[in-house]
């Protein structure tokens, strides 16, 4: 068998993407060694106000799921810690800072600045948080690339489903001129399941049981977060400088029951499309609610599904359909990253 590598990893953050991570973990954290000799361990999980813990060897990642399950918390496991976040980055033997903390679309904080220290700290950083990727990512880039460091948030756009790793990878060598598409799970959850005729609160309810929605889900329904996305696919893919509030934004808050109806009645169906494109030198964003006939590709895109079409000058449109939001799609995508990352630096 090849060598194994191990990879102590810090978690921020233990809501539905960290305990999907930690399932993916208890699951076939074996089979990931046997097959990729990575050797991945949760050394430390730090969380606002649901405890801290840390221990170098590692840290059962059932026994973290079942303290979730069973309390909620995770205070009443020994190895408790009274650190902060930035004293586990400063402090924990580590490799690996995974930052899932809650996003911030306003200022990208604290995720930002954990980022950063993890970088001044000579810890590889995972993320599939959006508020330091769509607000700073040529800051963190920068310091990750000093450092000679990974900055790995595939996550951050579709989940798992590797949205940019398509775009930056697998399709370099085309131009691409536009992309657009489904990024954000929870409000086509809410527009298919209101289809059904459910309603607006109880679907949202759902989604946020689900885990497909923030914290605070407004940034959600209002659009904030296919709006981040879509300056994440501007930058990276399109190597745009746009920020956030140069997206043209409208969430899916004023369509009503009715007018969902209408849509339906006439062989119509409202997706909340986030589009990027060029415009002579510029590149332009939006997102916007739009109806669809039947028969468009993406208006088949339900639930929590997301899909992202690429147009090339060399392939033509390259669609990719996958989930976009969930705790066991958001933890494969910090797995997907951890192996890049491997394959990059590990070996
Ligand atoms: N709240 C996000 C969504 C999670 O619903 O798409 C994934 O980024």
């Amino acid at each position: 068998m090849a060598d194994t590598t191990t990879y102590r990893l810090i978690l921020i953050g233990f809501g539905a993407a960290g305990q999907g991570l930690a399932r993916i973990l208890r699951d076939r954290g074996s089979w990931l060694e046997q097959r990729y000799g990575v050797d991945l361990r949760i050394v430390a999980v730090c969380t606002r106000n649901r405890g801290t813990v840390y221990n170098t060897t590692g840290i059962d990642p059932a026994v973290l799921l079942d303290a979730v399950a069973q309390t909620g918390h995770l205070r009443n496991l020994p190895d408790q810690r009274d650190w902060a976040p930035e004293d586990m980055i400063e402090r924990a033997d580590a490799d690996v800072l995974v930052e899932l903390s809650a996003t911030n679309l306003a200022d990208g904080e604290p995720a930002t600045s954990y980022v950063r220290l993890a970088l001044e700290n000579n810890l590889h950083v995972i993320t599939a948080n959006k508020g330091p990727i769509a607000l700073h990512l040529p800051e963190l880039r920068r310091l990750a690339t000093e450092a000679q460091l990974y900055l790995g948030y595939e996550g951050t756009v579709m989940s798992g489903t590797p949205a940019l790793r398509l775009a930056w990878s697998s399709l370099a060598g085309c131009e691409i001129s536009e992309i657009r598409g489904i990024v954000n799970g929870t409000t086509n959850y809410i527009l298919t399941q209101m289809e059904q005729g459910l309603s607006y609160a109880d679907v949202l309810a759902e989604a946020q049981r689900l885990g497909y929605a923030e914290a605070d889900p407004s940034g959600d329904v209002e659009g904030y977060d296919a709006a981040a996305k879509a300056v994440i696919l501007a930058n990276v893919v399109m190597n745009a400088h746009l920020s956030l509030s140069d997206v043209e934004r409208m969430g899916i808050t004023t369509l009503t029951r009715d007018t969902i109806e209408a849509a339906r009645a006439a062989g119509e169906r409202w997706k909340l499309i986030a589009r990027v494109w060029r415009e002579g030198e510029q590149v332009r964003a939006s997102v916007q609610p739009t109806r669809l006939p039947l028969s468009h590709p993406l208006a088949g895109v339900s639930g929590a599904t997301n899909a992202i079409t690429y147009t090339t000058d060399l392939l033509g449109d390259v669609t990719l359909i996958g989930a976009g939001a969930g705790g066991t799609a958001t933890g494969f995508a910090i797995i997907s990253d951890i192996l890049e990352m491997h394959l990059l630096w590990g070996r």
